[in-house]
């Protein structure tokens, strides 16, 4: 997709007016565009008055944000406890045998583990199966 410098100002614009507004407005630039351009730090700094170093600091932080667009969809498979208990493990090495995993600490479905969010749609009580279930419908 190509990114448009004018729209991650008028995302910029819609969400500065909100206190916290910089963690809502990278998910939105990503949710819109499938990553966060680093022609994009500029933009936001300028729009929430913050640094554009502090505006990296936080993308880099968050493993979520991507800075580069990705064919293929990003996988996160809770790590935490109750995901573990429930065979994330198992779930990440059978998940990694067929595309890049990122694992996560807690997604908030601890009562429905494991949980795994595919481009940030979340998918509970998830098994092996359901995985490859989830994962072709995510290439189709
Ligand atoms: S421990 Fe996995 S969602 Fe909370």
């Amino acid at each position: 997709m190509k990114v448009s410098a004018d729209r991650i100002a008028d995302l910029a614009a819609r969400h500065g007016e909100k206190p916290g507004a910089l963690l809502p407005l990278l998910h939105a630039i990503q949710d819109e565009m499938g990553h966060i351009p680093p022609s994009a730090a500029g933009i936001i700094a300028k729009a929430l008055n913050l640094s554009s170093a502090e505006v990296r600091g936080v993308i880099s932080f968050y493993h979520h944000f991507r800075t580069e667009p990705s064919s293929s969809p990003r996988v996160e498979i809770c790590c935490a406890e109750s995901c573990q208990s429930m065979g994330s493990e198992a779930l990440l090495a059978h998940a990694r045998k067929t595309c890049e995993v990122h694992p996560v600490y807690c997604l908030g479905l601890c009562a429905v583990s494991p949980a795994m969010m595919v481009d940030g749609k979340p998918h509970a009580r998830v098994t092996p199966e359901k995985f490859d279930s989830v994962m072709k419908k995510a290439a189709s």
